[in-house]
């Protein structure tokens, strides 16, 4: 058996988590979050400094914490690993620099974790998780890709967002509602009394140069700008603002249209398997209507569990036993951060002359 302490600090949540691996199934021991959310909800988003000092003091606690819950010592931990890239470099430094100096001292190895290899491997954090190949729809507060998931850690990115992630986008909207941030979970919670189909909000598709749409890509900023000019409107109009019925109708096309393009994608490559990982992946909503979707076609769904969707350190070290078990070992305490990093070029953190 195998056991992997992880961290996380790329952006607004710090954390810490002891992940297991025995006979190919990866278990979690434990997994301790601090969210800084509510202190960075009073500036409307992260603000990086803030960010750092509150993952450099919240760190050594979480791991401390972690420690003693599994009653566990740094002693039984076979590896060390922490998120490199992409992120907050400030933020991502704590994690890195707390990861290495634990495996320099304890003479075990270091790997450096990308956060979207992460995010990918939550799905084996849950019971019923397909094997490669299979179409992740990857949808966080960065980021909105369909990656191609292939045996020994091969990625292809076969669609993504032009502008806005979904994540984002809900921020946004939110903001525009005189919603708290984050947007995602506060949009949810007010759409649930709203009437879905109230307002007819565009799809946002993305035009090929050479005539036609892009299939599987996506485009957000259009739809908030259709949100903000119905707020516009009902304004001017000076009636009440129907935040639910707005919330719901915004909630409902971006499900709608993260689900069609991929299954769209899906079928297209001939993958029978799809995944929902990322923060936008806890939507009660898109969970709802991926499941629906599933079952008019013959793709089966694996959904992320929903305490892993948002950023934490259980995922992280999925993906850091999984490389531990493949080839690639560990990567050089000579790694450092990243603020980016292709998804594509992940296995040059474990190279002995690293990129970064
Ligand atoms: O994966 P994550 O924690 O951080 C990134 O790596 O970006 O995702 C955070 C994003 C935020 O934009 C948040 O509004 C969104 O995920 N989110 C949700 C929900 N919970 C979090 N969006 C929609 N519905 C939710 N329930
Ligand atoms: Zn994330």
């Amino acid at each position: 058996m195998s056991i992997i302490l992880s961290l996380e600090t790329s952006c607004d949540e710090s954390a810490a988590a002891l992940v297991s691996r025995e006979k190919g199934k990866i278990d979690l021991i434990g997994s301790e979050i601090a969210s800084q959310i509510e202190e960075h909800a009073n500036w409307g988003g992260v603000v990086p400094e803030i960010a750092s000092r509150r993952h450099l003091e919240n760190l050594p606690f979480l791991i401390e914490e972690v420690f003693a819950k599994s009653k566990l010592q740094l002693k039984d931990i076979d590896a060390v690993a922490a998120t490199v890239t992409p992120g907050l470099t400030g933020s991502l430094l704590i994690g890195s620099i707390t990861a290495r100096t634990l495996a320099s001292l304890h003479h075990i190895p270091f790997l450096g974790i990308h956060h979207l290899e992460g995010h990918l491997s939550s799905i084996y954090l849950s019971e019923n998780h397909p094997k490669p190949p299979f179409l992740v729809l990857l949808v966080s507060g960065g980021h909105t890709e369909l990656i191609k998931v292939d045996i020994h850690h091969k990625y292809y990115r076969l669609g993504r967002s032009h502008d806005d992630a979904a994540g984002e986008a809900f921020d946004k909207v939110a903001r525009l509602l005189g919603l708290p941030y984050p947007g995602g979970p506060a949009i949810q919670k007010i759409a649930k009394f709203g009437d879905p189909k109230k307002f007819l909000f565009p799809k946002g598709r993305v035009s090929k140069p050479e005539g036609g749409f892009y299939p599987y890509d996506f485009s957000f900023s259009g739809l908030k700008t259709a949100v903000f000019r119905q707020i516009e409107k009902i304004r001017l109009e000076k009636q009440e603002l129907p935040i639910a019925d707005i919330a719901a109708s915004f909630e409902y096309v971006v499900a709608k249209v993260l689900v069609e393009r991929s299954f769209r994608c899906a079928l297209d490559h001939g993958l029978n398997s799809l995944v929902l990982v990322g923060g936008v992946a806890a939507n009660l909503r898109l969970r709802e209507m991926m499941l629906e979707k599933a079952s008019e076609n013959s793709i089966k769904i694996a959904l992320a569990p929903m305490e892993f969707c948002t950023d934490n350190a259980a995922m992280i070290g999925a993906a850091a036993l999984l490389r531990l078990s493949s080839n690639y070992v560990q990567s050089s305490m000579e790694l450092g951060v990243s603020a980016r990093w292709p998804l594509e070029k992940t296995d040059l953190l474990y190279d002995s002359n690293p990129p970064f």
